[in-house]
């Protein structure tokens, strides 16, 4: 199996005068189609290491390699571009755009890429389905329930057809219903597309269902297991 992402001796310190280590030395990776969790306590590092997965934010020291290419040489350019067309993000607090529609809010990767055509709008139409949201497609943003936003910006993450997913705690204020359809929703996707998943979660029923769990504790990976 190809590796998609691999992260080599990541370190990340915070603050100029006092400095905090939060990260002391991550070596991970990522085969290509497998859906991982990251678990572990509040403050132990996990949005700071999924940032920098996602070159949101850069490590202190140490690389990161995405397909195959270190990331650290790259300019903000090329990074930018690299996340749009590889890297989709789901986060706790969706960042939907509140004037525009559910389906315009979806489309929205692509219009930023610049490829906007047929293809396009037929994919936000499919993706729109696939989350259960055609009967409120025309409502903006501000006109649909928690679950609804979070299913457009789940749908929104998938428009670029991105080989990799990073979702922060991404049913963290759901309740467990919509929960379970979210996430099955995500392992239908992982299933049929082959979309390579990095979860953080701080449910373990959740974690316990994927192909990995990477715990961290304090800033190192304390426990990396294959749940049965
Ligand atoms: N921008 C920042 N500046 C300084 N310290 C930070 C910054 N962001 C995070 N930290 C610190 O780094 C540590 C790890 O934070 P991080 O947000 O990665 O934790 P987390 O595991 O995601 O926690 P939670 O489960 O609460 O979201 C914490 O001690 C936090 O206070
Ligand atoms: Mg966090």
């Amino acid at each position: 199996m190809a590796e998609v992402i691999a992260l080599e001796q990541v370190r990340k310190t915070y603050g100029r005068i006092v400095k905090t280590e939060v990260l002391h030395g991550i070596d991970l990776s990522f085969e290509e189609g497998t859906f991982n969790a990251i678990i572990g306590q509040s403050g132990s590092g996990k949005s700071t290491l999924l940032n920098i997965i996602g070159t949101l934010d850069a490590p202190t020291s140490g690389h990161v390699y995405i397909s195959g290419r270190r990331t650290d040489s790259m300019s903000k350019q090329a990074l930018a571009l690299l996340r749009n067309e590889e890297i989709g993000f789901i986060f706790q607090h969706h960042y939907l755009l509140p004037e525009f529609t559910a389906f315009e809010n979806i489309l929205m990767p692509r219009r930023i890429r610049g490829k906007i055509n047929d293809e396009a709008y037929d994919y936000a139409e499919e993706l729109l389905r696939f989350v259960g949201l055609e009967h409120v497609r025309d409502n903006k943003a501000t006109e649909l329930s928690g679950g609804q936003q979070q299913r457009v910006a789940i749908a929104r993450a998938l428009v670029n057809r991105p080989r990799i997913i990073l979702a922060d705690e991404p049913t963290g204020s759901l309740d467990t219903k919509t929960t379970d359809t979210i996430y099955s929703l995500l392992r239908d996707l992982n299933a049929n597309y082959g979309t390579t998943f990095i979860v953080i979660t701080h449910d373990r029923r959740v974690a316990e269902k994927t192909d990995r769990i990477i715990e961290l504790t304090d800033g190192n990976v304390e426990l990396d297991i294959t749940p049965e």
